[in-house]
């Protein structure tokens, strides 16, 4: 399967000045969960319903490397802020077991459909979502399942979440994934407010457990320990980050992770007005310099925070996407795959409930809701898009996918982030965000979106925009040409809503 030709609209670049002007404006919708407004951007791209499941293994011919991703949608009450693909908790206990099930179902399809035997794994991470909520047995059929339908070396390292209540109150589970060879874990913090805890229906109790889990962790044998924490609340003052910084650090993890809050989609979708950029700007610079000092390393604008020299922090799955932009398949509920040339989602990605997601399965069918066959300029924008996990995008990997170098294929966009100082070339071989450029990431990610996107963010957030943060001009944008805007058609979108 090759690329999709380019949509006219991506085949129009909008002057980088006020592409990179509208992401700064829209800095809660600019970020890496690309594509944004899919019903309109992405639509020349949706295959019909009736090819998507003689089209979906057609995309993984050819693909010899992949990660791969499980879904479990299973948490024992719904956080306010989170943003995750999990089911209404009342009906955890009857669904639990059945859906295992269908995960199994559907591995055993994908390995018939894509001849997935002959595919090795080059990173493999159990998310959610609470994958330890269940009975560990269930994860140990995944990681079975995993082993009997991929090529899975030992070299992988297995990734999984955990909350802290979990991990404090059942060690046994603990020990039950070491031995599955699971190496690394990942637990969410978050803040160490009692307030926001609160607010966010994640009981100040949470806190207690912290610690109690980090030693369970340890004890079971865990060498790659990663601690999620989140900035960016409505009303979150700098002393709530540092104190959240200060706790994260004591309890002696390996990576630190900094999530800022994404509204879109959530219980607390309507504070995003209320979180300016330079608030969270503030928050990140002040965690980055907590980190740094505590002898965590991490590039400008970077989110994984690592103490352990050589490695990145990430896990294996999420590394190779964000370095490498490998192919990953997602199984489960909502979840969402990238080959070469294809971007799908699960069912349920929308409504977050099960029904549809089960009838596939039961039926046959691979349970993909959505399927885009993507042109050469959808994909970059992805690859992209997710590179800035790092703050930086590794161009022989871009070379290597595309046939074009990053320069050629961005040529304006390009300049214009090294002629106004936003990125640097750096060892080895990245363009990546400089310190200047790391508070205004918000609009330099925006200048690799697709042509579609970008115009839907101009829709948005009409000219002309604020100045950058801490600064009275607008960027300068050498000789670079304007090119004329699109006349702009309804997309559909409501003026503002975020
Ligand atoms: C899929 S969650 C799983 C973690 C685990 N269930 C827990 O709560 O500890 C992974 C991480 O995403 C982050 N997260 C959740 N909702 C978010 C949102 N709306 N915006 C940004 N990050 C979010 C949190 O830091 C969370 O730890
Ligand atoms: S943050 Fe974690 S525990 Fe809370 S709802 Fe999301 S996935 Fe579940």
């Amino acid at each position: 399967m090759n690329w999709h030709p380019t949509a006219p609209l991506d085949q129009t670049r909008p002057d980088p000045a006020d592409v990179f002007a509208a992401g700064l404006k829209l800095h809660h919708l600019a970020n890496t969960a690309y594509p944004i407004g899919h019903l309109t951007t992405m639509r020349p791209y949706r295959l019909p319903n009736a090819s998507v499941q003689a089209q979906a293994p057609l995309a993984w011919q050819g693909v010899e490397r992949l990660g791969l991703y499980v879904h479990v949608p299973f948490c024992e009450a719904r956080c306010g802020y989170c943003e995750y693909c999990v089911i209404d908790p009342a009906l955890n206990a009857q669904e639990q077991d059945a859906y295992f099930d269908l995960l199994l179902d559907e591995f055993e399809l994908w390995r018939q459909a894509a001849d997935t035997q002959a595919k090795t794994l080059v990173g493999f991470d159990i998310g959610g979502g609470t994958p330890v909520l269940p009975h560990p047995a269930q994860i140990e059929r995944v990681v079975a399942a995993a082993r009997r339908c991929f090529h899975l070396p030992e070299s992988v390292t297995i990734s999984i979440e955990t909350t802290p209540k979990i991990a404090a109150l059942q060690p046994e589970k603990l020990n039950a994934y070491f031995d599955l060879g699971i190496r690394r874990i990942s637990m969410g913090v978050q803040s160490v407010s009692p307030r926001l805890l609160n607010e966010m229906g994640r009981s100040a109790t949470s806190l207690a457990y912290n610690r109690a889990a980090a030693e369970n962790i340890r004890t079971a044998g865990f060498e790659k320990f990663n601690v999620d924490i989140m900035y960016g609340f409505a009303g979150q003052p700098l002393q709530s980050v540092e104190a959240t910084l200060r706790h994260a650090i004591s309890l002696n993890p390996d990576y630190i992770t900094l999530y800022r809050m994404r509204y879109k989609g959530t219980r607390l979708a309507g504070q995003a007005g209320q979180v300016t950029r330079a608030e969270v700007h503030a928050q990140y610079a002040l965690a980055s310099e907590l980190l740094h000092a505590a002898g965590y390393a991490g590039t400008p604008g970077k989110n994984t925070f690592s103490r352990l020299p050589g490695d990145v922090g990430t896990s294996d799955y999420l590394t190779e996407r964000v370095i490498r932009g490998t192919p990953y398949l997602g199984l489960g509920l909502g979840a969402q795959s990238l080959s070469e040339v294809t971007l799908a989602y699960n069912a349920g990605a929308a409504d977050k409930r099960l029904e549809h997601y089960r009838r596939m399965l039961q039926e046959g069918r691979l349970p993909i809701q959505d399927l885009y066959h993507l042109s050469p300029e959808a994909a970059a924008a992805k690859m992209i898009s997710v590179a800035f996990y790092f703050g930086e995008i590794h161009l022989e990997s871009f070379r290597r996918k595309f046939g074009r170098t990053l320069e050629q294929m961005f040529p304006a966009e390009v300049q214009f982030v090294l002629e106004n100082g936003y990125m640097e070339y750096a060892a080895p071989g990245g363009l990546r965000l400089t310190p200047a450029g790391e508070p205004l990431y918000n609009g330099v990610i925006a200048l690799f979106y697709a042509g579609a996107v970008q115009q839907h963010l101009l829709n948005i957030a009409p000219t002309p925009a604020p100045p950058p943060l801490g600064e009275g001009k607008l960027p300068k944008f050498g000789d670079c040409k304007r090119q004329s805007r699109l006349q702009s058609p309804n997309f559909g979108i409501q003026g503002g809503k975020l």
